[in-house]
């Protein structure tokens, strides 16, 4: 595939890599049901080899370590370095047996010994070659091994993605666009194409599954995930105070109204996919 989407793509997560680790405990709280929900899919068990891609700061991770205990292995993959220090270093603060993270890109990269299972909460949506992507993860796999991943539905089911942005609009000179199925956080949201995607890679007994999960925030909280964590965040960074305040103020009159007494509840509306390879 292009070596020019894989640079890009690299470049991207250098510096999304980094906000992420930034904020990573608050992602992780909104999140963590999800983690939960697609280890139980890929059901592993003690002793066994889990591989976690695009595992960012280890939450999934450290979910299937859980399972697979001191005796099995749950290995991390990402492409960001700063998220594969975190993850190193959360590893080690919290004693986790049996963890392992690897700066490598899971499009290509040779894993050494075959997994039991391969998970990912959000990980695999930004594949430049997702075909060949998920043809390389099938022979990271032993015979019959499981796949569960999860990946966001369309934004428009996602209001929470869309309100920020469209707040931020009259403010800012060029807003980025959600582009049906290019790698980024919506690639996956037309089901046909992640079912066309693993049946051309290989996969088998593809179930696609929808799954919404409410995680409860404050406002603030709120309006850091959408300042600063959002695809708003690099396009602040370039306009000066008196565009941020503006921005500011809009985003929290358009969030206003999903929130109570600071209270608010974001709704994550994905799919669950699982598959045999
Ligand atoms: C939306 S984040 C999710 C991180 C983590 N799974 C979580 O839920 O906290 C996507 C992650 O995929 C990683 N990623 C993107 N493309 C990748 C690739 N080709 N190989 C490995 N990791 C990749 C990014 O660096 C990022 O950490």
């Amino acid at each position: 595939m292009n070596a020019t989407a894989d640079r890009d793509m690299n470049a991207y997560w250098d510096r999304a890599g980094r906000v992420w680790v930034e904020h990573q405990a608050l992602l992780d709280k909104i999140m963590a049901p999800i983690a939960e929900a697609v280890v139980e899919a890929a059901g592993p068990v003690n002793g066994e080899r889990v591989l976690d891609v695009g595992c960012g700061s280890g939450a999934t991770t450290f979910a299937a370590a859980w399972r697979t205990g001191p005796t099995g292995r749950a290995v991390g993959v990402d492409i960001s370095g700063a998220l594969v220090e975190l993850a190193r270093r959360r590893a080690g603060e919290e004693g986790i047996e049996g963890v392992e993270f690897l700066l490598a890109d899971a499009q290509t990269h040779v894993f050494a010994t075959p997994f039991d299972a391969i998970v990912s909460r959000f990980g695999v949506m930004f594949f430049p070659d997702p075909v060949a992507a998920f043809a390389n993860l099938r022979r990271a796999l032993k015979p019959s091994g499981r796949l569960a991943f999860a990946a966001w539905r369309a934004p428009e089911e996602n209001p929470l993605a869309l309100v920020p942005l469209r707040a931020a609009a009259p403010f800012l000179p060029a807003l980025p666009a959600f582009e049906k199925d290019a790698p980024g956080r919506f690639a996956f949201a037309d089901p046909d194409r992640v079912r066309r995607i693993l049946e051309e890679s290989g996969w088998r007994g593809i179930e696609i599954a929808p799954l919404d999960v409410a995680s409860p925030l404050s406002f603030d909280e709120l309006m850091t995930m959408s300042l600063r964590v959002g695809p708003l965040n690099p396009i602040l960074a370039q306009e000066d105070d008196t565009v941020r305040g503006q921005v500011r103020e809009a985003v929290a009159a358009a969030l206003e109204p999903y929130a109570k007494d600071g209270l608010a509840t974001m709704t994550s509306a994905c799919w669950l996919v699982t598959a045999e390879g």
